[in-house]
């Protein structure tokens, strides 16, 4: 699970809790990256990750792809800032998804995803809109919800949080779309 929040503990990283322990009670673990809150480049295509398999601007986007093979299936949540997902999220994102693509190393196709996210007013669908965009482009079977997977509230007020999307959401996850998928 992919925190795109610059608040390490904020709301999305309530929302995230609250899903992990979905997943545990399923006995599934899930582990919570925090892209960080330090400026995050987007992609500049300059092509070096078809040689490595990394970027070439050594940050978060390189930590996560050192780990990211190692997952099932992945959750993408960020607040909702100016109607869209985080600067920082989307480059992450970019940068993360083109030099797995372009290394052919194949970390996150044919595994399940899903995005979340955290708005105070509005902007939350069309945010949802951007992070599925990353999947469809990345051959990965988008988890539904039975309605929106959305928070709503600020961080100050992080604990009145209410998930929307209701837990079964994360059952249906586990198991039906949550079985390791094979590239063969
Ligand atoms: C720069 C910025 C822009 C924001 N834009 C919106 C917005 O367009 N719509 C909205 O509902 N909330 C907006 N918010 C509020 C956050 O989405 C909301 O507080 C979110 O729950 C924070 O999550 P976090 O604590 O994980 O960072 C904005 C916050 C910031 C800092």
């Amino acid at each position: 699970m992919v925190n795109g929040s610059p608040h390490e503990r904020g709301c999305v990283y309530t929302a995230l809790e609250e899903i992990a322990g979905t997943l545990a009670s399923e006995g599934v673990h899930g582990d919570i990256f925090w892209i960080g809150n330090k400026p995050i480049s987007s992609c500049v295509d300059c092509g070096k990750c078809a040689e490595t398999g990394r970027c070439a601007f050594n940050d978060r986007v390189n930590n996560f792809l050192a780990v990211a093979g190692e997952y099932d299936g992945f959750i993408f949540a960020s607040p909702v800032h100016f109607a869209a997902a985080t600067g920082g999220l989307t480059a992450f994102m970019g940068r993360a998804f083109f030099a797995d693509l372009h290394s052919g190393q194949n970390r996150f196709a044919l595994k399940p995803a899903a995005a979340v996210v955290s708005a105070r007013r509005s902007g939350a669908t069309a945010t949802l809109d951007q992070i599925n965009k990353f999947f469809l482009w990345g051959h990965m079977p988008i988890v539904s919800s039975r309605y929106w997977n959305m928070v709503y509230n600020d961080h100050r007020k992080a604990k009145t949080n209410v998930f929307a999307a209701k837990q079964h959401v994360w059952r249906q996850m586990i198991q039906g779309s949550f079985a390791r998928c094979s590239l063969q």
